[in-house]
């Protein structure tokens, strides 16, 4: 099909199944166990229900707004997943060059296929980076990344903390992954054990022992804000904040990792309320959410219960490997687009104006 026949962003997981290699396609789609909490992360959004206003002008809607410091153009940056290669020749810089044409954050994973070097110079001089980060068991391998990703100008740091093992992605499992490394593991000479999915492939390196202290020594070692990506429960997030981070990643990995984790839609009203008890708000700690998002109306719940932005994974993989550039670039003008719309009908001008009395969440456990 053609790239403007694409009216939604699910169409583009059903070109990409049909573009991708079994290896990658396995490698993209699969979640943890019997997928219960992958489908459940954009299933979680069916419960909650839009209160709209109405006759309030909404001739001009702004979505822009301010994450971590960046200006950007609308509360959606593009999160790292590991491997782009195996969905396009360019990779990880597809994400970076549709991300410029939008102005949001792309977040460069440890796992690229490209070099973390060839990413950051395909980015315009104006745009913001940020570095996700599996923590090295060699500490010194870690930390000579992040030195080197602030000294190249990385303007956040967000350390995944839901993988201390991999979850078992049974799809991906049963393929042989055949594929380079990343250079990330090439440089550092990590095995690469082939016969148990991509995943398995490229993951041994991940530290077990990282734990909340690690956290407090990361803080010595980088200037640039911290974030812990993987967050999935009211008291890690009060945990996360009195550690001195500058935010969380509510997120399960996509339902990658524990199946019957929680969504973060649906966590996201009680971590918030857990962190404002606490006055833990004050200083500017953002909360993101990601998983499931792929609606605009999915963009405004998370606004709407606090979140500063939502970070989006496989929709960002599908349409870079079904159309490249171009394919991303028409993703987010869909997100755009259906998150103006929203706003007009729901008589909301700015993200400002987006407020919890605009949501129905009777249907979340807890409220
Ligand atoms: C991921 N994710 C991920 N997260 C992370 O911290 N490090 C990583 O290397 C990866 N790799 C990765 C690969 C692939 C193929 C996927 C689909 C996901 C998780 C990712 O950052 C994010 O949490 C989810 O993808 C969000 O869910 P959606 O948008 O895919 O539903």
């Amino acid at each position: 099909p053609r790239l403007d026949e694409m009216y939604n962003t699910f169409d583009f997981e059903t070109v990409a199944k049909n573009v991708l290699s079994p290896v990658a396609w396995a490698y993209y789609s699969s979640g943890a166990d019997d997928e219960i909490t992958m489908r459940e992360n954009h299933n979680a959004f069916h419960r909650i229900w839009l209160k709209p206003r109405v006759l309030v002008n909404v001739k001009e809607v702004d979505v822009s707004t301010t994450m971590l410091g960046t200006k950007v153009d609308m509360p959606l940056y593009i999160t790292a997943t590991a491997l782009a290669k195996l969905g396009h020749p360019d990779g990880e810089v597809v994400l970076t060059q549709a991300a410029a044409k939008h102005n949001i954050v792309q977040m460069i994973p440890t796992l690229a296929s490209c070099s973390f070097d060839d990413i950051v110079d395909a980015a315009l001089a104006t745009q913001s980076q940020w570095l996700q980060l599996y923590v090295n068991a060699d500490r010194q391998v870690s930390q000579k990344f992040v030195e080197h990703a602030e000294k190249r100008g990385i303007k956040g740091l967000f350390i995944t903390v839901d993988a201390p093992q991999l979850g078992r992605r049974e799809k991906d499992m049963r393929q042989k992954y055949d594929q380079e490394a990343p250079d990330e593991i090439e440089r550092n000479k990590t095995e690469v054990n082939r016969n148990e999915g991509a995943a398995r492939a490229i993951s041994q390196f991940i530290d077990p022992s990282l734990c909340w202290d690690d956290i407090a020594w990361f803080r010595t070692i980088t200037k640039m804000p911290i974030l812990i990506k993987g967050v999935q429960t009211a008291e890690d997030a009060v945990l996360a904040a009195k550690a001195g981070c500058q935010g969380v990643v509510l997120s399960n990995h996509g339902g990658r990792q524990l199946d019957f984790a929680p969504s973060a839609i649906e966590i996201l009203a009680e971590v918030m309320d857990a962190l404002r008890a606490e006055c833990l708000l004050d200083n500017g700690f953002e909360v993101y959410v990601d998983g499931g998002i792929r609606r605009g109306s999915d963009i405004f719940k998370a606004i709407a219960l606090g979140a500063t932005g939502v970070g989006i994974g496989r929709p960002a993989l599908y349409a870079m490997s079904s159309y490249g550039v171009d394919g991303v670039d028409h993703l987010l003008t869909l997100y755009k687009n259906e998150l103006e719309m929203v706003m007009r009908l729901m008589g909301a001008r700015t993200l400002k104006d987006i407020t919890r009395s605009m949501v129905d969440i009777r249907n979340i456990k807890d409220h």
